[in-house]
């Protein structure tokens, strides 16, 4: 087995408040990110997949992913405010939850139409705060 992973990179704004929190909540759980104004990230997507080789010796051709990823997810989010997006009307938009919801707009479009597995998204907000979700081995 083989893995692949490539990184993309998505320029987005959010807001973390949830609006059944007291201001004071939103403050203490949220810190200066529950700002009403928001502020913006240049997030970094790796995306890790892995399956069998073709007969050409390529896992998938990068260039494949990469319009997959395009069209599943940079598109959809960048330059944008997050928490605008639907995917976010019941979640907040935090670094971790963006990478549950990159999970679930690529992990069917790979295995339908690139035939593999998505093994590993990473989600890089800060130089100090990557996070990852999937297979973790
Ligand atoms: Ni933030």
């Amino acid at each position: 087995m083989i893995a692949l992973s490539r990184r993309y990179r998505f320029p987005a704004a959010h807001v973390l408040r949830r609006a059944d929190f007291s201001e004071d909540e939103n403050l203490r759980v949220y810190g200066k990110c529950a700002n009403p104004n928001g502020h913006g990230h240049d997030y970094a997507l790796e995306v890790t997949v892995s399956g069998a080789l073709d007969p050409s010796g390529r896992l998938l051709d990068p260039a494949r992913l990469d319009a997959l990823v395009d069209d599943a997810l940079v598109r959809r989010f960048s330059h944008r405010m997050l928490n605008d997006d639907p995917l976010f009307a019941e979640r907040v938009p935090t670094a971790e939850n963006i990478a549950l919801v990159a999970r679930e707009l690529l992990a069917g479009p790979l295995a339908e139409r690139a035939g593999v597995r998505l093994r590993r998204v990473r989600v890089r907000e800060t130089r100090n705060n990557t996070f990852d979700v999937g297979d973790l081995r």
